[in-house]
C-alpha cells in the first residue's frame, strides 16, 4: 500500500517533475478523467514498467463533453480513485487541479486536428477531439512527463494524441497499453456502471461481434461484406443504434479498400442513451 500524494496545482505537479528530472529518473503521466477500474491500473503498471515515476492525472475535462452529454452525472470521487491507486502501490503523485486551473478566467484556446481526428467519432461528437487535444496538450505541458499512457481502447484517441504531440514537438513518448476486458470479453469503460441488467447481455455482444469481423477478414472476406456484416449483427444483438463499424488502417485510420497490415476494425454503437466503443486488430 502506497498512497500518492494529491496535488491541485500546476505549479506543485511541476516542482515533484522537475526534482524528480534533476534525479535522472524518468517520469510517466496516466492521463484519466478519474472513476478508475482494472483498465486505468494496468495503464498505471504499464507505465511504471517505462518510468521510474508515475504521475496520474484525474480530471473531468468540460471542453470534450456536449452539452447534452454525461459531463454533469461522469462519477467522481477522488477519495475512491486515490485509495484504489494506493492499494495497487504503483503511483506517486495524483495531479486533480480544480476546473479554474487548467481553465483560468479568459480562456480563449482550442486546438482543432485534421488527421487522424477525422471522421469515426468527429462524425457522431464533433466537439470531443477539440476539447481531448486542448486538455491532453495542456496536461503534458504542465506534467512535462517522458512517457504518457494511453488505453488501446480509445484507439483512435490514442492516434490523435500521439499526432498531436509529435505536431507541437511535445518531447514525450506517447504509449498505447492493450485494452482490458471483463471474462465476458466486454471492454473495461467507466460508462459500463450505466449499463442496467438488460443492457449488459447486448453489450457483451460487441466484442464478439468484433472477434467474428477479424475472423471474418483473415479468411479473406471483402471490406465491404465484413463493415455490413457487422452492423447487421450489432442491430440484431439489440444495440439501438450503430454508428458506425469499420475497418481500417491501424497507423493512420485511413479507409482501406482492400486489406492492408496491420489492419484495425473499429465500432461504436448504443443500448439506449450508453455508447459503448471497441476495436481489435486484424
Ligand atoms: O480517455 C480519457 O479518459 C480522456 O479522454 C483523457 C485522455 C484523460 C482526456 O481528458
Amino acid at each position: 500500500m502506497k498512497t500518492p500524494d494529491v496535488v491541485t496545482a500546476v505549479s506543485g505537479l511541476r516542482a515533484r517533475v522537475e526534482d524528480w528530472r534533476r534525479e535522472g529518473l524518468r517520469v510517466a503521466l496516466v492521463p484519466t478523467m478519474g472513476a478508475l477500474h482494472e483498465g486505468h491500473l494496468s495503464l498505471v503498471a504499464a507505465a511504471r514498467k517505462r518510468a521510474a515515476r508515475t504521475v496520474v492525472s484525474i480530471f473531468v475535462n468540460p471542453a470534450q463533453f456536449a452539452p447534452h452529454e454525461d459531463f454533469d452525472r461522469y462519477p467522481r470521487d477522488l477519495g475512491r480513485d486515490c485509495a484504489y491507486l494506493a492499494a495497487q502501490g504503483l503511483s506517486d503523485l495524483v495531479f486533480s487541479p480544480e476546473h479554474d486551473e487548467l481553465y483560468p478566467q479568459g480562456f480563449a484556446t482550442r486546438i482543432e486536428m485534421a488527421g487522424p481526428a477525422v471522421g469515426l467519432e468527429t462524425d457522431f461528437r464533433p466537439h470531443f477531439f477539440a476539447g481531448v487535444a486542448t486538455v491532453v496538450a495542456k496536461l503534458l505541458i504542465a506534467a512535462r512527463p517522458h512517457v504518457a499512457m494511453l488505453g488501446e481502447k480509445d484507439y483512435q484517441q490514442l492516434l490523435v494524441v500521439r499526432r498531436l504531440a509529435r505536431d507541437l514537438g511535445l518531447d514525450v513518448e506517447i504509449a498505447g497499453a492493450p485494452i482490458v476486458r471483463e471474462p465476458s470479453g466486454l471492454a473495461l469503460s467507466s460508462r459500463n456502471d450505466y449499463l442496467g441488467p438488460l443492457d449488459r447481455p447486448v453489450a457483451e455482444r460487441l466484442n464478439v461481434v468484433l472477434a467474428e469481423l477479424v475472423q471474418s477478414l483473415r479468411e479473406g472476406e471483402s471490406i465491404a461484406e465484413v463493415e455490413q456484416f457487422g452492423r447487421e449483427a450489432l442491430r440484431l444483438a439489440g444495440f439501438d443504434q450503430v454508428d458506425y463499424v469499420t475497418v481500417r488502417d491501424a497507423a493512420t485510420l485511413a479507409k482501406a479498400e482492400k486489406p492492408v497490415a496491420p489492419m484495425r476494425v473499429l465500432a461504436a454503437a448504443r443500448i439506449g442513451v450508453v455508447r459503448l466503443i471497441d476495436n481489435m486488430a486484424v
